[in-house]
């Protein structure tokens, strides 16, 4: 191995999880427990500083930020739930409003839902399949709470009441629930499945305001926060420190983030909410190999026993690759980057992507400084996966992650 590493257990967090000491709002996959960044920015003492994190996702770096004291932060990703979700956890609002804006809400839903002739004033929406997923019944209803949300007139408080009508959505959908990918229950279920949708969004709100106010609201005071749905462009020499957990693949085969947000961002009305995996880093399958440095011979390995899966990977690392180019122009001098990644495996070759990073750093004027082994014990991502796709053949992706720093 090129670039060492180092088992470190101090950052296993056995048992922890992300909601152990910061709840999220609303579920994400392959969240970054907040507790590897606090740690490791004590260890490398980084605080007042200007962060990005070009993948944010729900925002567990900017979590990390606000309890270290950083004062800047940018945030960029191009799946529009994930902007949501960070930009309503690090957003300042004034509570006494929300919790009257609450109130009026619950007394137009309820007020309104009294007389059946108005449900014909309601518009229910209509994207693909929608009546293969969402009872008569529920599009009804999930349509009259978005209708009073929408009136909200105040940006930010809007945002933060529609991450419960996100979960909502989810949760009274034909979608078995605990699964990451969109998988429809058994006809059996569905017969005995009639989901309360305003009990449910109604104890969500609850929920979530009760969360923003006990775990974010008092943490929001200093610190000016800039979450863009957008890929991240370079910056030049503006950043001290990148903290950041990028794909660990495409996101058709590792984890389908599109697919995990659709019903939410079509509910939102994002036009491409079905484009969105394939928009994402490694979406857009690659007519060359990839066949520039360390990671080259593992390419050519897949190759050997499959050329599409080649190709596909190899997408991955050019998009990482070019990712990488921009992120490291955006550095200042002496500014660290910190980035968090599993190596999957691809027809049973393990991908050393911790490597592939730390090398693409040093050749746009890094150091290697160390890079941590910790066990992923507590991350929600497939664990499994079938590398021939034959039943009962199953091999381990990732039981460990990377911590991968470089200074510029
Ligand atoms: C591992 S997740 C980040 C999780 C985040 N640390 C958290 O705690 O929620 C990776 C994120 O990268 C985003 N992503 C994928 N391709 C992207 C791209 N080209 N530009 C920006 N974001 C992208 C995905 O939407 C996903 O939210």
């Amino acid at each position: 191995m090129k670039y060492k590493v180092i088992r470190n257990p101090k950052y296993d967090f056995i048992g922890q999880h992300y909601a152990t000491n910061y709840p999220n709002l609303h579920k994400y996959p392959a969240t970054m427990i907040p507790q590897i960044g606090i740690e490791l920015f004590k260890e490398l003492k980084i605080s007042n500083c200007k962060l990005l994190d070009p993948y944010c996702g729900s925002g567990s770096s900017f979590t990390i930020g606000m309890n270290c004291g950083i004062n800047e932060m940018w945030g960029f990703d191009i799946n529009p739930l994930a902007v949501l979700i960070s930009k309503a956890k690090f957003t300042k609002i004034d509570l006494n409003k929300m919790k009257s804006y609450k109130q009026k809400l619950r007394n137009e839903v309820y007020e309104f839902i009294k007389k059946e002739e108005n449900f014909d004033k309601i518009q229910i929406p209509d994207f693909y399949n929608i009546h293969f997923w969402f009872s008569k019944n529920v599009l009804q209803n999930l349509s009259i709470i978005k209708f009073f949300i929408n009136k909200i007139a105040n940006k930010d408080i809007k945002r933060i009441f529609l991450i419960p009508f996100s979960e909502t959505i989810r949760e009274c959908s034909y979608t078995r629930n605990n699964e990451f990918k969109l998988y429809k229950m058994k006809s059996e279920d569905i017969l005995n499945f009639n989901p309360d949708v305003f009990g449910i969004y109604f104890n969500k709100l609850n929920k979530t305001i009760f969360l923003y106010e006990k775990y974010y609201f008092p943490k929001l005071d200093s610190a000016k926060i800039n979450i863009d749905y957008k890929k991240f462009e370079t910056k030049e020499n503006y950043f001290d420190v990148v903290l950041t957990s990028p794909p660990y693949g495409d996101s058709k085969t590792t984890v389908a983030y599109g697919q995990f947000s659709l019903f939410s961002n079509e509910w939102l009305g994002i036009e491409n909410a079905r484009k969105i995996d394939s928009l994402m880093m490694g979406g857009k399958i690659s007519n060359s190999l990839y066949n520039k440095g360390l990671i080259s011979n593992y390419i050519n390995e897949i190759n050997k026993k499959s050329y599409k899966r080649s190709l596909e990977v190899s997408s991955y690392y050019y998009d990482l690759e070019d990712s990488i180019f921009n992120v490291a122009k955006s550095v200042k001098k002496n500014g660290k980057i910190i980035y968090v990644v599993g190596n999957r495996r691809v027809k049973n070759i393990q991908l050393p992507t911790d490597q592939f990073i730390a090398e693409k750093f040093e050749q746009n004027g890094f150091k290697h400084l160390f890079t941590y082994e910790r066990l992923l014990g507590n991350k929600s991502m497939p664990l499994e996966n079938s590398p021939t796709n034959k039943k009962g053949q199953r091999c381990g992706t990732m039981t460990k992650e990377y911590i991968v720093v470089c200074e510029k």
